[in-house]
């Protein structure tokens, strides 16, 4: 176990009591203004108690992101040699300058701290409104969210001593607010929209797709091998959030239906943190939840299938689970090959740091051999949900550029790019070198249509998609028609963790991080292009499909027996 030297005992009883204000505050982070739905109740009471935490120096990030990007890039000669949890932790442990800084600083002030992650560079401790007021010049108000009640104590702007820049990432949650949406719809989820309950359901499933999608169709439209994986060694994870629960039930009713040659009782594994539960009564059957282990076990034959409850007992503050289900898994000896989130939200509800410290946390688990998807949201360029905007909203995270991002399709002969498919630009991350040559032939097809609405330099979303119209999901013992990149991120990362077991089987190694693969000449070309639909918002057509990489469908939709080719198989 990797433990830090940072808690800090409090000795003498009349230290704890007082602290010290810092000469020398510098301007850390601040925002302009109050997001849009909250308002300000004025300052805390001082006695108010925050759960802080620091995100400290790593000792050398930029070197883990290019062993993340040579181990992934095939034709590297470092190709496919994953990190161990040791290696990974040596790159992102705090410096040693960082820990002696952050570990004065805090003995000053009588606080102590308890690493939040394995490599001690997200630590927490408590304080109070009074105290974090005067440690870091800030004013710490309560917020409300207006539709929901919900209430937050932030504040606009922070500063941090002389003798913590360049040690000190960043103090949280202090500038970021929690996502309104968590609240006001099922929340941070790109929604699953119901199109109609009750659904009528053809036991002898179409594999044409006519009347709906299912299993069948999705093996017969990318060509998915029906046969049983191999390799139990193999692990492919579904995130869950929100007390958005899988149903057991529920999966075996629709494995009966829609796999009858899979055995009826397959189901998943369970795993927890943050205080995630696993209530199987049938109305907390989430519908998200029930999608993604219908569609990873009923796609992903026989692969070793864990659903990973996260509950709300964040550690992470707004990032609502996201950073502590990447550090929970960096803890293991053995992180999943692949890991399927699908919720988000829009870019702008996070910091820009903040988004910086969960990407870093990607790279690593990648640089572990973890494939990490997420869908990229329903709201075309409006963002993750529809909403009126006049500048396009990019998702988060899909613009980290260590991840990978599967927009949705609709139809199939053709198959069209879902309007509903979150697709652009994002404002925080530029774009990675794997996506340079593919992202400037689409601006060049695009000219000035759009021009200001989007950020030309940034990271373009999503990767790669996936069908996500009228999949049949079964949902406290009903069927339903679910829409949204929710259905794509499942499938893709089943057609992933397909390959990997026959990688596994090869004596191979797992394909871990997917992007310098996907976006390379044989990635690409075992890819589906996409062509036509575009994803309209914000008042505008959005984003036209067009041939190669475009920001609705991304390279495409999966071809498997392509696939195994491109993979050496
Ligand atoms: C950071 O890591 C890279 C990649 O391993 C290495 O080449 C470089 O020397 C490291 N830099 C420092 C300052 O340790
Ligand atoms: C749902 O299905 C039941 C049984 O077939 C039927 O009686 C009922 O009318 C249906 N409800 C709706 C809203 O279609
Ligand atoms: C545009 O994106 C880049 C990242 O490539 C970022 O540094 C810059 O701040 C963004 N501009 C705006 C106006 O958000």
């Amino acid at each position: 176990m990797v433990t830090v030297a940072l808690i800090v005992a409090c000795f003498v009883s009349l230290a704890c009591a007082q602290f010290h204000v810092a000469r020398n505050l510098r301007l850390h982070e601040r925002r302009d203004d109050v997001p849009d739905g909250f308002s300000s109740k004025g300052p805390s009471p001082a006695d108010t108690v925050l759960r802080l935490r620091l995100a400290l120096a790593q000792t050398n990030i930029t070197g883990l992101q290019n062993v993340l990007l040579d181990v992934s890039t095939p034709g590297s000669a470092q190709y496919g040699q994953h990190l161990s949890k040791d290696e990974v932790y040596e790159f992102a442990k705090p410096t040693a300058e960082a820990s002696a800084a952050v570990n004065s600083w805090l003995s000053e002030n009588g606080l102590s701290a308890t690493p939040l992650s394995p490599a001690g560079d997200w630590l927490g401790f408590e304080t109070t409104v009074a105290q974090a007021n005067a440690l870091f010049d800030a004013e710490f108000s309560t917020f409300v969210h207006d539709e929901s009640g919900q209430e937050a104590v932030r504040t606009l702007a922070y500063s941090i001593p002389a003798t913590l820049k360049g040690h000190l990432d960043l103090v949280h949650p202090t500038v970021t607010f929690p996502n309104p949406r968590r609240v006001a719809l099922p929340i941070v989820s790109t929604p699953v929209s119901i199109v109609s309950g009750n659904t009528t359901i053809d036991a002898t499933a179409p594999a044409s797709c006519n009347s709906a999608v299912t299993p069948a169709c999705i093996q017969e439209l990318y060509g998915i091998p029906t046969t049983l994986a191999t390799q139990s060694s193999n692990q492919l994870a579904v995130s869950g959030f929100i007390d958005q629960f899988a149903n057991s039930a529920d999966l075996t009713s629709f494995l009966k239906q829609f796999r009858p040659d899979l055995q009826s009782s397959t189901t998943f594994k369970l795993q927890t943190l943050d205080g995630g539960s696993n209530s199987q009564t049938p109305s907390n059957a989430g519908v998200e939840a029930d999608l993604d282990v219908q569609y990873t076990i009923g796609v992903a034959s026989g692969v070793p299938t864990t659903f990973i409850s996260v509950g709300n007992n964040f550690q992470d503050g707004d990032l609502e689970g996201f950073l502590d289900i990447i550090n929970f898994l960096l803890g293991e000896t053995n992180p999943p090959q692949v890991l399927t989130t699908s919720y988000g939200q829009n870019e702008n509800t996070m910091s820009r740091s903040l988004a910086n410290t969960l990407c870093n946390a990607f790279a690593q688990l990648g640089a572990r051999g973890t494939s990490i998807l997420f869908a990229s949201g329903d709201g075309g360029v409006s963002g993750s949900q529809s909403a009126s905007c006049t500048t396009f909203e990019p998702t988060f995270p899909s613009g980290c550029p260590f991840m990978t991002s599967v927009g949705a399709t609709q139809n199939v002969n053709p198959e069209i790019a879902a309007s509903f498919s979150s697709g652009g630009f994002s404002n925080y991350f530029g774009a990675p070198s794997y996506q340079t040559a593919a992202k400037s032939a689409y601006l060049t097809k695009v000219g000035s249509t759009n021009a200001g609405k989007f950020n030309t330099s940034g990271r373009g979303f999503p990767d790669v998609a996936a069908i996500g119209h009228d999949l049949r999901v079964i949902n406290a013992g009903s069927a339903v028609s679910v829409d949204g990149t929710s259905c794509a991120s499942p499938i893709f990362a089943s057609v992933v963790s397909l390959l990997n077991d026959r990688l596994i089987a090869a004596g191979k190694s797992p394909l871990g991080f997917l992007n310098p693969f996907l976006y390379s000449a044989a990635g690409s070309a075992a890819l589906n292009d996409i062509t036509s639909g575009s994803n309209p918002g914000c008042s505008t057509n959005g984003f036209a499909a067009a041939a190669g990489w475009d920001p609705v469908t991304g390279l495409g939709t999966p071809n498997f027996a392509k696939l195994l080719t491109a993979v050496g198989l």
